[in-house]
């Protein structure tokens, strides 16, 4: 943006007689004679006619000249292109042989509505309100009466180039500050999207921790449906059977010798020891003792080992220098689970003949991977059928993977097995130095 500091004070004068551009130089320049002689080498010089070239005046005005109206048209044009615009022209009424003054000046108004203009005339040319019509209402035109004199001409120059400035100075200002609303208006707009991004960021994040809480509720009770299910098939199963002998001991007792129940008293202590066994069963499996004790790998290997021993399954448990490490116990409880959920779905819908788990660890993360040779299942159809149905495991396998930052993969095809990998990072993992 030009600043009004850089606009110079050029001044136009449109008249047909070179005597009267004579007078306007003597007027607004202190030394006119230096200017002849400049005008006369630079004629020589150029070997063309510079009689009127744009000059620098003493006044710091920049004086140009024009004999005819369409050239002084033609001069308001170039010099509003060329960002050098006029601040004043001076037009004489009577310019012949072509257009008039009044007509040049409302080309010029067009064409530059900045500039400052003033009407030479002679008294009798036209009436001032017949000039209003012609012209139409300006602030910019000013009417002056020949003959004038000197006084008049340079006070004429210095108010209206003034009042040039202070009109572009204002228009600048207003542009400055509709720059600054703008500005503004585009930071707030911003703001505005920023904040319209997290508002709909916290509606899914609350979203989210809805779900996750109806899930988590949904755990908890299929949870305890399972502890209850344990308690009752085994446990409670196992109580009955005892209080039955116990009854039937009983009636035993009444009518025959007590040789005759040594069976029946082996029985019932065969059925007291098997509920105590479920009971510690169900009991581990809550919070599975050697997890704490001795670790994953080893609380893993064991699980394996019970919970397939009535199976006619092969499985082999692959801890490639996994057994002296440690992860806090989030990390262990999780992975005990994830893998918990993983044999009961091989048991329930696999029917394999072989399962292969391998635990291994990189530098960066450990890898626990669970693979059975059975039935196997079509991932996309079977999960999305999964959720409908309720069916919580492998949801529940994701879960855990994302609350302790792991990843997790499924590999399934019907009738070519399934594999289950999670990898998790080795941050909160640490070395067992038997400390723990
Ligand atoms: N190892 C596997 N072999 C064959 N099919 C499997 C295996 N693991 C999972 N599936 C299939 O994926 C489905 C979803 O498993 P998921 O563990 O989510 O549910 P579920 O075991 O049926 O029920 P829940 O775990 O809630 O008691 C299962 O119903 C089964 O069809
Ligand atoms: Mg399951």
């Amino acid at each position: 943006m030009t600043t009004t500091s850089e606009y110079k004070k050029r001044i136009l004068v449109i008249d047909d007689n070179p005597n009267i551009h004579e007078d306007f130089r003597m007027i607004l320049s202190n030394d006119t004679e230096a200017y002849h002689v400049i005008d006369q080498l630079a004629a020589e010089y150029f070997n063309k006619d510079t009689l009127y070239p744009i000059e620098k005046v003493p006044h710091s005005y920049l004086l140009d000249f024009a004999t005819q109206g369409m050239e002084g048209v033609e001069k308001v044009k170039t010099a509003l292109e060329e960002n050098r615009p006029y601040m004043l022209a001076f037009v004489d009424m009577r310019i012949p042989p072509g257009m008039n003054g009044l007509e040049t000046i409302k080309r010029i108004i067009h064409i530059d509505p900045w500039i400052q203009i003033v009407l030479c005339t002679a008294y009798s040319d036209y009436s001032f309100r017949e000039i209003r019509q012609e012209i139409g209402t300006t602030s910019n035109l000013l009417i002056l009466k020949k003959p004038f004199d000197t006084c008049e001409i340079e006070q004429l120059v210095s108010t209206l180039t003034e009042k040039w400035i202070l009109s572009k100075k204002s228009e600048l200002k207003e542009e400055e500050l509709n720059g600054l609303i703008q500005q503004r208006t585009q930071k707030l707009t911003q703001i505005n999207q920023t904040l319209q991004l997290e508002i709909a960021e916290r509606k899914r994040a609350e979203k989210s921790i809805k779900i996750l809480t109806q899930e988590n509720i949904r755990i908890q009770e299929k949870e305890r449906q399972r502890i209850a299910c344990d308690l009752h098939d085994s446990v409670a199963q196992d109580l009955a059977a005892l209080l039955l002998k116990q009854e039937f001991m009983l009636n035993k007792l009444k009518s025959e010798s007590p040789e005759f129940m040594e069976a029946d008293v082996k029985k019932s202590i065969q059925i007291i020891r098997a509920t105590i066994k479920n009971v510690r069963n169900i009991s581990y499996n809550l919070r599975p003792p050697s997890l704490n004790e001795f670790g994953i790998v080893h609380a893993m290997s064991q699980h394996c080992e019970s919970f397939f021993q009535d199976d006619n399954i092969n499985v082999s448990f692959i801890s490639s220098d996994m057994d002296h490490r440690r992860f806090d116990y989030t990390t262990e409880i999780n992975l005990y689970r994830i893998f918990q959920e993983a044999l009961t779905n091989i048991k329930n819908h696999a029917m394999p003949k072989n399962v292969v788990i391998q635990f291994s660890a990189t530098p960066e993360k450990s890898t626990l991977s669970i693979k059975d040779d059975g039935a196997g299942f079509n991932k996309e159809k079977r999960l999305q059928d999964a959720i409908q149905e309720r069916r919580m495991g492998l949801k529940g396998i994701e879960e855990r993977v994302n609350l302790i930052n792991g990843k997790f993969v499924i590999h399934s095809n019907p009738a070519q097995g399934t594999e289950i990998i999670v990898s998790i990072p080795n941050t909160g993992y640490f070395q067992n130095t038997g400390i723990h």
